[in-house]
C-alpha cells in the first residue's frame, strides 16, 4: 500500500473541501492519506522517509500561495527528496492565477524536492465578490467530477504541469505586496456591539492574530484567510472602509461549504 501525506492549509474551508474528497478517493486506490494543516503541523515529528509522496494544498491569495504556505515550506527539511504535488483552490479560472505555485515550487526545488503535478481547481470565491447558488453548484459539482481523475494520478504519479505566461508571472510577483497589505487590512478589522466573547474567532485564527479581552483586537499578523469573519457566529466582524468590499454579509448556504475550525 502506499502512503502519502497532505499538508493543508484552508482559510474558509474550500481547499479543505476538495482535500476531504480526495482522501476517500485515494484510499479507495489502496494509497492511505494523512492530512496535516499547516497552522498545526510539527514538522520533526512527521515521519517523511515512509511517504511515498508528499502534497500541499493551498487557495490562491493575490495569484500566490499564502504566506502561510510559504513559509512553511521554507522550513521543511534541507534535502527532503521528495515526489511532491501541488493542489491549489482559486475563485476564478483565470490564466492569471496559473503561477501562483511558482515561488512555492521554487523554494521545494531547492530541497531537492521533485514537483510532479500541480493542479488548480475552482471553488467559490471568499474575497470581495461572493457567487449566486447556480454557480456555486456548477463549480463543486466540476470540483466533484475531477476528484477520481485526480486521485487515479497522484496515485500513479502521473505529471500535470499548466503553462504560466509572463502575464501571470509578473502578477504573481506584484501579488506578493498583498503580504504586507493584509497586516495592514486586518488592522482595520473589528468585532462590533453583537460580538459574544465567545472565543471563536481568537481560537481559530491561523495566525494567532486575535486577542480575545475586554475588546476583540486584531494584531499585526493578519494573513487574510477571512476565516474569523466567516466563522463567527454573530457575524460580529466587520472591516473598516475603504476595505469593506472585501467580505459579503453572508457565509454560502451550501452546508458542505464550512469555514474552518480548530478541531
Ligand atoms: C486575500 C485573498 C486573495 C485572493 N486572491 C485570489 C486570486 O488572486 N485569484 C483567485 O482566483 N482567487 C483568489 N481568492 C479566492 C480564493 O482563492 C478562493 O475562494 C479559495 O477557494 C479559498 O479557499 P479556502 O477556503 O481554502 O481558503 C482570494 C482570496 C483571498 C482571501
Ligand atoms: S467569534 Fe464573533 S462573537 Fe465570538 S469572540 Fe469573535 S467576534 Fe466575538
Ligand atoms: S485575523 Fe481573521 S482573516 Fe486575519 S489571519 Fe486571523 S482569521 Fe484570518
Amino acid at each position: 500500500m502506499k502512503r502519502i501525506c497532505v499538508f493543508l492549509f484552508s482559510g474558509t474551508g474550500m481547499t479543505k473541501y476538495v482535500v476531504d474528497k480526495m482522501k476517500p478517493a485515494l484510499e479507495k486506490l489502496q494509497v492511505q492519506v494523512d492530512v496535516y494543516p499547516i497552522e498545526k503541523a510539527q514538522i520533526p515529528g512527521i515521519p517523511f522517509s515512509t511517504y511515498d509522496a508528499v502534497g500541499i494544498a493551498y487557495p490562491v491569495h493575490a495569484f500566490n500561495a499564502p504566506k502561510i504556505v510559504i513559509n512553511f515550506a521554507k522550513q521543511l527539511p534541507e534535502a527532503l527528496a521528495a515526489n511532491v504535488f501541488l493542489i491549489s483552490t482559486a475563485g476564478e479560472d483565470h490564466p492569471v492565477n496559473y503561477s501562483s505555485s511558482r515561488l512555492l515550487t521554487r523554494i521545494l526545488n531547492r530541497k531537492n524536492c521533485h514537483v510532479f503535478y500541480d493542479k488548480q481547481l475552482y471553488m467559490p470565491s471568499n474575497f470581495a465578490i461572493k457567487y449566486d447558488e447556480p454557480k456555486v453548484e456548477q463549480l463543486m459539482a466540476a470540483v466533484n467530477a475531477q476528484i477520481p481523475q485526480i486521485a487515479q494520478d497522484i496515485a500513479n504519479s502521473a505529471s500535470c504541469k499548466r503553462e504560466s505566461g509572463f502575464f501571470s508571472k509578473f502578477m504573481a510577483s506584484v501579488g506578493r505586496a498583498e503580504w504586507f497589505g493584509a497586516v495592514f487590512i486586518g488592522k482595520l478589522f473589528y468585532a462590533d456591539q453583537k460580538c459574544c466573547h465567545c472565543g471563536m474567532c481568537a481560537d481559530n485564527c491561523p495566525n494567532h492574530n486575535i486577542v480575545n479581552g475586554e475588546h476583540i483586537r486584531f494584531q499585526w499578523h493578519c494573513g487574510l484567510c477571512m476565516r474569523c469573519l466567516y466563522l463567527c457566529p454573530r457575524h460580529a466582524i466587520k472591516v473598516r472602509q475603504p476595505f469593506t468590499f472585501i467580505s459579503f454579509d453572508e457565509w454560502y448556504q451550501n452546508e458542505e461549504l464550512s469555514v474552518g475550525r480548530k478541531d
